[in-house]
């Protein structure tokens, strides 16, 4: 059951559907989604995405700004190259019909976030990914040239390993042919592919308490580990320092930074303002001290929660620019005209992935990686808000006209097995996945959150041993299940975090250890 294509896209948020649009211009895609097109990190971006649009903003207060908020240890090459393609690629997302608010002047109104020395956020309310979203999956079932496949999960790539041959003995380059993908009749396709491009979002989902929708289980980053592509930075996990406190709730709803750019502020549940005791910029400092800071509040005084204060903030500008806060804070009987907003921090977005270069270009031979999944080097030690939408469109467009220039040299390969079932018969148990998972999130919440220490990451790295060796073996004699490859793959990117977490023997932005 093989099926060929020039371009296989693995994603439907933005950094899949921006490249997906690029290569339909030249050859078919096949653009993979692992429930609807629209159900993606992007669809739940709040703030916006970071351009230089006018003056007094310059690409080099941007630079400066992404360099501060990444520790100087991003790659300044790929921070210019974003920051100076910025504009284009916002304009361009508008010719895809995405509608940024704009003044009644004509320009756009833009906003301001956690360590940005400027506005420059282009945002659609508080609903920009939704906007984003929108415009691009319109765009997208528009085009002739892509096949949209809804509900199929894509479970590992196709390298000269699926060949029948030990990775080890691999002279040459890796290459990728492909992918093999379980679709929504149980069936398990080759989808053999000239290019293939990773757009699998983040991972957040290794934690309790997340801002990620469920489908961001690292399945990206664990098949690229998997089929022996570099990854790094993983240890840099952002957690948001705002998302609604509110314990039933999976994901937890956010309440964007662009409040604070407006003027809210944080204070402890006795009303004492704190931020000013850990930065100068006070709420608006990078998210990684305002994110420490809180956890340092609420450990200090036993709360569950700290709150943001939105009074400073007018009744007109809350209800047009937070419409969609103000009406779930309402639901939950906050109104936030009057009253203030409990939050608490949440695991948020995954600064590390898989190591491209300047053309999105992964260490295996035909394989793009872009969005959340990737690691370019933009983000250092911790992301600049707002600039991982830009990061997406920016590199999917680079990728895309890399792999325009050379897929007509590339063949697709026809010696690649299909997938392998036998000796699989159980049908997996549920309560041992869910269960697991529960471990696993336990772990990662209570040893590798954001204050880490030696010996709560050798704890963690034991613990996971554990569920790891498990889990393998449930897999091996299992009937393949979309539940059993998330579990798998949750289980590889945190066992990446912790341990390059072990390897990192200093404190340094989103990585902070009492012992260093
Ligand atoms: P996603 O948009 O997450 O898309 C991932 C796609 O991959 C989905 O289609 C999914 O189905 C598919 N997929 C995953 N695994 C598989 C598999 N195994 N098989 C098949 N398909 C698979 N960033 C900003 O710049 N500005 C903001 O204002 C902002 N606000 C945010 C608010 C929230 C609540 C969250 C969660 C994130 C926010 N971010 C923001 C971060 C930003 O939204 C994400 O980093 C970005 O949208 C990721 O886009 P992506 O295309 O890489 O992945
Ligand atoms: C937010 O709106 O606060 C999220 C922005 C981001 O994650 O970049």
């Amino acid at each position: 059951m093989s099926v060929k294509t020039d371009f296989l896209v693995i994603g439907s948020g933005i950094a899949g559907m921006v490249y997906a649009l690029k290569v339909a211009e030249h050859g078919n895609v096949i653009l993979i989604s692992k429930t609807v097109l629209e159900e993606t990190s992007t669809k739940y971006a709040q703030g916006g995405i970071a351009a230089v649009m006018y003056s007094p903003d310059t690409y080099e207060k941007h630079i400066s700004d992404t360099l501060k908020a990444g520790a100087q240890i991003n790659d300044e090459e790929i921070v210019r190259i974003t920051i100076t393609e910025s504009t284009e690629r916002v304009k361009e997302l508008i010719e895809w019909g995405t509608k940024f608010d704009k003044e009644s002047s004509g320009r756009y109104n833009l906003a301001r976030e956690g360590g940005h020395s400027e506005f420059r956020i282009l945002h659609h309310k508080d609903n920009t990914g939704f906007e984003i979203q929108r415009a691009l999956t319109e765009t997208v079932k528009a085009h002739s040239n892509i096949s949209v496949w809804e509900n199929c999960f894509t479970i590992d790539l196709l390298t000269q390993h699926q060949k029948g041959v030990n990775l080890k003995e691999i002279k040459g380059e890796i290459e990728c042919y492909g992918a093999y993908v379980l679709n929504d009749k149980n069936e398990i396709k080759t989808v053999l592919a000239r290019k293939t491009m990773i757009a699998t979002g983040g991972m957040g989902n290794i934690y309790q308490t997340t801002t990620n929708p469920i489908i961001a289980t690292g399945d990206g980053i664990a098949m690229a580990y998997r089929a022996k592509a570099e990854v790094e930075n993983l240890e840099f996990v952002q957690f948001h320092p705002t998302s609604l406190y509110n314990p039933r709730e999976t994901p937890s709803f956010l309440i964007t930074e662009a409040m604070r750019g407006a003027g809210a502020i944080l204070r402890t549940r006795k009303g004492e303002k704190f931020m000013h005791k850990y930065h100068e910029l006070g709420s608006l400092a990078p998210r990684d001290i305002v994110a420490r800071a809180i956890d340092n509040e609420m450990k200090l005084s036993g709360d569950e929660y700290v709150y943001l204060d939105p009074s400073k903030i007018s009744e007109t500008e809350l209800l047009n620019h937070f419409p969609s806060i103000y009406a779930k804070c309402l639901k939950l009987g906050i109104d936030i005209t009057k009253d203030m907003i409990p939050v608490v921090p949440a695991a948020h977005y995954a600064c590390g992935g898989i190591k491209t270069d300047k053309y999105g270009r992964s260490s295996i031979k035909n394989l793009y990686a872009s969005g959340e999944v990737a690691s370019t080097g933009l983000h250092g030690a911790n992301r600049l808000a707002s600039n991982s939408l830009l990061e997406a469109a920016v590199f999917s467009h680079r990728s895309a006209m890399n792999a325009i220039s050379s897929f007509k040299e590339v063949e697709h390969e026809l010696n690649i097995p299909e997938w392998d079932a036998e000796g699989t018969v159980l049908n997996e148990e549920m309560i041992l996945i869910t269960q697991s998972k529960k471990e696993l999130q336990s772990i990662m919440t209570n040893y590798v959150g954001i204050v880490r220490s030696n010996i709560r990451l050798k704890r963690a790295y034991d613990r996971l041993a554990i569920i790891y060796q498990e889990t393998e073996d449930l897999y091996d004699k299992s009937i393949l299940s979309e539940e059993i490859c998330e579990l798998r793959n949750l289980i590889n990117v945190a066992y990446l975090v912790i341990k390059l977490a072990m390897r990192r023997k200093e404190s340094i932005g989103l990585h902070y250890s009492i012992d260093y």
